[in-house]
Formats: C-alpha cells, structure tokens, sequence
C-alpha cells in the first residue's frame, strides 16, 4: 500500500473530530472519501499531510512514516486543500513559479513542470492572466497544479469541486484519471456520491470520526442493500388507505407521498410496477407520469448512516 492510516484520532477540545480512523490506498488508486459535514474528512487528510498532529495513530506514504517536519514522506505528498489558497495579484504562471520554489525547483526544471502543470489543467493558455479574474473552478484548477509541481505520488484532495462549474470539474476529473493512470495515488474526498462513482473503485465512508464501511462500490451497494424506486405523478393524491393497500402489494417494500409524487419501493420494479398502477386505477387515480431509478450510493450511504450526505 502506498497510503497507509492506522487507529488516527484527533480531539479539538470537546469535539472528537476523529475517533478511530484506518484505511489504505495502492499506488495508481483514486481512493474516495465520504462522509457528511463534519464527519472528520479534512481532519484525515491534515494529518495524512503532515499538517495536523494526530493524538494517535500513524501515517506511512510508501512506507515511511509522515509526522516530523522534515520528514522524506511529506515530500511525496500534494496537497489541494478545502480553501483555495492563491495569490490573486500574481499571474497564474508566477503562483505556479512561486510554489515550484517552495518545493526547492528552479530554472529549466521549474520552467518545465510550471508548462506541464497548466497544461494539464487546461490553464495554458489564461497563464498571464491573475486569478483574480479567474472563475471558482478555474482557481481550483490553479490550485490543483500547483499542488502538482514537485510530481507528488500521493496527491491529496479535499472537496475540489465545490463551487466549480461542470466545464471546470470535467477538467478536474481528467486530471485525476490521468494522475492514475501513470500510477500515483490519489485520496480523492467528497460529499458527492455520483463523483465517488465517477471516479473511484474504492470508498471509504466516514462518520462521526469512524470508518462506516470500506469497500468497492458494488461492496457497498451489496452490504446497504437498497429498493429500487418508482416514483409517479398522480392526478389525486392517494390517501391513507390507498397508500396501506399500496405497501401490501406482494413485492412493494414501502411507500411514500412526497408533495404530489407517489413514491414506491420495490426489489422487482418489473413485477411490481402492474400492481401499482392497476391498484391505483381501481380506486380512480390517474398517473400522468412515471419514472423509476435504481439504488445509487447515496442510498446506500443513508441505509449505511441513517442520514444523507447533504443535509447532515
Ligand atoms: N482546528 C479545529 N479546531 C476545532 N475544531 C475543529 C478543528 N478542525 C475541525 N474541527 C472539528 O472537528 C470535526 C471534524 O471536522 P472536519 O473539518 O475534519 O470535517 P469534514 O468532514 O472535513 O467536514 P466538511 O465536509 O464540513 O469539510 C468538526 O466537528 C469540526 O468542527
Ligand atoms: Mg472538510
């Protein structure tokens, strides 16, 4: 394992950020982390870092340990943080120029990874321009190459697409896959679940400072296991009774009247779907329109926590 995490915890005051937290990651794996607000997430990452001492546990990036200042490990790390951290009264390139230089690079070198980091967030062509003038996901771009420059195996990223418009975020995404692809590890952490399913094989989801599940995506559909959805609009809402009749259909799981949609919840969307509609006919209620989804993580997220990402 490129990335390994072991037993790390974290107390700020009265406030457990992190109470138990492992989790590995190989080199060329975007490996997600999820979790709701406040769950730990970029507590995690500052101390995968080097950024945050933790209270216990360890960190090891290609097998050496992370934790003092000077450590070889920190090295190997590239950090995007939460909050975007620029120069807006410097030109793209001279941020970049100057963060090269933090890392210890000059001349030809610099020069060099300077090019080939804007060109890889498709910045090449804005390099004289100041961020500033740049949009949300255009500085977060600058920021990911500039975390880039000293050619991290490791590049860590805390929540890069906050805020950042879909053009911008495919960008990110291609970055992030060709980061992969010639083998460095990314620890790629969200509140998005269709970003964990874009881009990672792998999640580990976090709570309350613990790890709630570390699995493949399938994994965890498969342990949080999930009904399908029909959702239907109606001409009259159903009342109490329908809805009892609905839910004692053979293969229906649940019922819901969201405002004036009919939910329902079924394994066998094909087998239970005539029910329902012959069901509702009966009683005189017209659907004027119906459409179904399969479980996503997002489901399995809340059957997993109980709550959802977005509003916890
Ligand atoms: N420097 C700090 N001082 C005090 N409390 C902190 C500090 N950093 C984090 N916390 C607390 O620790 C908990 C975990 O915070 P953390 O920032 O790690 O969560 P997160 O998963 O990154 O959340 P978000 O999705 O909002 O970014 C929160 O309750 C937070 O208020
Ligand atoms: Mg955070």
């Amino acid at each position: 394992m490129e990335l390994v995490a072991e037993h790390l915890g974290k107390r700020f005051g009265t406030v457990e950020a992190l109470a138990d937290v492992s989790f590995g990651a190989a080199a060329g794996e975007v490996l997600g982390l999820l979790g709701p607000n406040g769950a730990g997430k970029s507590t995690a990452v500052g101390i995968i870092a080097g950024l945050v001492r933790p209270d216990r546990g360890s960190v090891r990036i290609g097998g050496d340990a992370i934790g003092t200042d000077a450590a070889p490990a920190k090295r190997r790390i590239g950090l995007v943080p939460q909050e975007i951290a620029l120069f807006d009264e410097l030109p793209a390139r001279m941020n970049l120029r100057f963060f090269g230089a933090l890392y210890g690079l000059s001349g030809r070198v610099l020069a060099a990874r300077v090019a080939e980091a804007l060109d890889l967030v498709q910045l090449s062509e804005r390099a004289g321009d100041l961020p500033r003038e740049f949009s949300g996901g255009m500085r977060r771009r600058l920021n990911i190459a500039a975390a880039l420059l000293h050619q991290p195996r490791l590049l860590l990223l805390d929540e890069p697409t906050v805020g950042v418009d879909p053009q911008s975020r495919n960008a990110i995404f291609g970055t992030i896959q060709a980061l992969a692809d010639a083998g460095r590890t990314v620890l790629y952490t969200t509140h998005y679940m269709e970003e964990v399913e874009r881009l990672c094989r792998r999640v580990v989801v976090i709570d309350h400072g613990r790890v709630l599940a570390d699995d493949t995506l399938e994994g965890l559909m498969a342990r949080a296991p999930t009904a399908s959805r029909l959702i239907l609009s109606l001409d009259a809402s159903p009342g109490p009774a329908a809805l009892a009749e609905l839910a004692a259909l053979p293969g229906v799981t649940g019922t819901e009247a969201v405002g004036g949609e009919l939910v329902v919840l079924a394994g066998d969307l094909g087998a239970a779907t005539p029910r329902v509609l012959e069901c509702l006919a009966a009683r005189g209620i017209r659907c004027q329109a119906l459409h179904s989804r399969r479980p996503n993580l997002e489901d399995a997220f809340l059957a997993l926590t109980g709550r959802t990402l977005r509003d916890a």
